[in-house]
Formats: C-alpha cells, sequence, structure tokens
C-alpha cells in the first residue's frame, strides 16, 4: 500500500476512459475518493458500478464554468481536494495542415485546461499540501511524422509543470508530471487494433517489447501523489519502456555495420 493515499481526495480529468480511468480505479483501491473530470462521462464513469468513493462530473477543460463547477461539486461531495491528476487530451493534430484554430483547440485542453483546474483547486490543495500529476507524452521531446500540435501542446505542458512546480511551492503543493510511452487503451481498441498488433508495431522501440500497460502508468502517478515522493517536484518520470532512451539507431549495431563496411586490405 502507497503511504499518503487513503483518505485523500482526487479529481481526475480525462477519468472516464483508459488511463485516467485506471488511475481513478487505482486510487480508490487505495482507499482515496476520486473524481472523474470528464467531457464524455458516459462513455465510461457515469455507467460504471456506482462506488461511494467515485463520482462522475461532466467537465469540459476547455471550459471555466465546467472547471469551477467540478471544483465545488468535490468539495461539497468529499470535503477536501489533496490532488489534481490532469489525463485528459485532445489527440486530433493534423501536422502542417493544422489551422489557427486546431492550434488553439489543441493548446487550449492540453495545456490551458490543466492549469486552469489547478488554479482552480489550489487553495484546496494549498489546505492539504497536496500533490499535481500531469500527463505528458514521449510526443513532448521527439519528432514524429505528420504530428505538429499535440507533440508541441505536450511539451508546453512539461514546461508548465516545472513552472507551475516552482510557483506553487509556497503552499507546499509538488508538481510532477508523468510521460507515457505507447499505453494500451480503449482509444486503440475502439480502432479495432487488437493488443498483438500494438505490441508488435511498439516492439522495435520499446525496450520490454510492448506497449505499456495503463496500470504502468497508474502506478507512478499514485507514487508521484503519495508521501514517497515527498522531495520529488518538478520532475517528468517517463513510463515509456526506455522510448526516450534509445537512439536513433534503435537496436541494431550501427558500429557494427560500420566495423563490416570497413574494406579488407
Ligand atoms: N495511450 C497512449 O499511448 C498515450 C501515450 C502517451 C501519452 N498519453 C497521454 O495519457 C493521457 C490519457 O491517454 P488515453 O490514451 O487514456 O486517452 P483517451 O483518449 O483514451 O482518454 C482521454 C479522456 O480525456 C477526455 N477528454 C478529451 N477532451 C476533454 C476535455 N476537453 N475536457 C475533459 N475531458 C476531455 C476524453 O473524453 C477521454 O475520456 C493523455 O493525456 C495522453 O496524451 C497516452
Amino acid at each position: 500500500m502507497m503511504r499518503g493515499i487513503e483518505n485523500k481526495v482526487v479529481i481526475v480529468s480525462g477519468g472516464a476512459a483508459s488511463i485516467g480511468a485506471e488511475i481513478v480505479d487505482m486510487f480508490v483501491a487505495h482507499g482515496a475518493a476520486a473524481v472523474i473530470a470528464d467531457v464524455d462521462v458516459e462513455s465510461g464513469g457515469a455507467s460504471r458500478e456506482p462506488h461511494e468513493k467515485r463520482m462522475s462530473m461532466r467537465t469540459d477543460l476547455a471550459s471555466d464554468d465546467d472547471i469551477r463547477a467540478c471544483v465545488q461539486a468535490t468539495v461539497d461531495r468529499f470535503g477536501r481536494i489533496d490532488f489534481i491528476v490532469n489525463a485528459a487530451a485532445l489527440y486530433e493534430d493534423e501536422g502542417a495542415a493544422s489551422d489557427r484554430m486546431a492550434w488553439a483547440r489543441s493548446f487550449d485542453v492540453n495545456v490551458t485546461g490543466p492549469a486552469m483546474l489547478v488554479l482552480a483547486a489550489r487553495p484546496h490543495l494549498a489546505a492539504a499540501n497536496g500533490a499535481v500529476v500531469n500527463i505528458g507524452s514521449i510526443s513532448a521531446s521527439v519528432a514524429q511524422a505528420g504530428r505538429w500540435t499535440y507533440p508541441a501542446s505536450k511539451a508546453a505542458l512539461a514546461q508548465v509543470t516545472r513552472s507551475m512546480a516552482l510557483d506553487l511551492s509556497r503552499d507546499a503543493i509538488r508538481v510532477n508530471s508523468v510521460s507515457p510511452g505507447w499505453t494500451w487503451s480503449t482509444g486503440m481498441e475502439r480502432l479495432g487494433l487488437t493488443r498483438e498488433a500494438v505490441d508488435r508495431i511498439a516492439a522495435p522501440f520499446h525496450f520490454p517489447g510492448r506497449a505499456g500497460e495503463r496500470s504502468e502508468v497508474a502506478d507512478a502517478v499514485l507514487f508521484l501523489c503519495s508521501d514517497h515522493a515527498r522531495f520529488i517536484s518538478g520532475a517528468d518520470l517517463p513510463v515509456d519502456g526506455g522510448y526516450r532512451a534509445m537512439g536513433p539507431e534503435g537496436r541494431e549495431s550501427a558500429f557494427a555495420a560500420l566495423v563490416e563496411a570497413i574494406p579488407a586490405r
């Protein structure tokens, strides 16, 4: 059991689906109360078995009114807010074809919304000496063909994490991020992808030779919220199976290829 999670209260944006839903379940399993703040609560949160320590609140991260209402509803129901986990994200990305609206929308949901949620909850987080975990991505630090707005928004979120960590430290609030690699998601399932196909395609650039599990991301989030991480702030924890550690040469030895290319004398 992780110390410092039981009887605490977390708001998880994007908590209705996939990684966010796993994070919600893990907090509840550790004795915390969790609020699912998601624009689409029907697909996951609200339709699940009711639980006294779980509540769904339809929340669009692009709406300040929704954010305020979610924070208020959380305090009304559970009396406090200890943690914010920002897992909601807009994946849409048309790369070089993205127009101004697409850029604005991506940043609104993936960067500004998470910041607004944290600021709206700040007095409660301060009262609890709480913690924030923003879900970043491997996409924040590498170029991925055809993708411009999503990676840029995740890179911005990584910077916001550091800025927040510094300024919210005066309220003893810790702020960190977790950057997953490819993670088996309900979005992939909905597209009709099989786990086998995703693992096969992910294998060359994740050391374990597979995509990640949602629970592997959730484990890292709970750790960063827990007392075990009490001296960790402003950090990004990669949960990417080594994706960012692997260089462009991949698994094969480019040096061996070079040696092989040396002409015989
Ligand atoms: N799955 C992966 O391979 C992967 C890899 C790296 C990073 N991530 C990150 O992990 C997080 C979760 O990813 P996932 O694959 O579980 O995503 P998902 O698309 O399955 O779930 C995202 C959730 O966010 C909600 N959402 C979207 N827009 C919203 C808005 N405006 N307001 C409130 N909620 C909104 C959706 O309704 C959905 O429930 C995201 O931040 C994503 O960028 C995922």
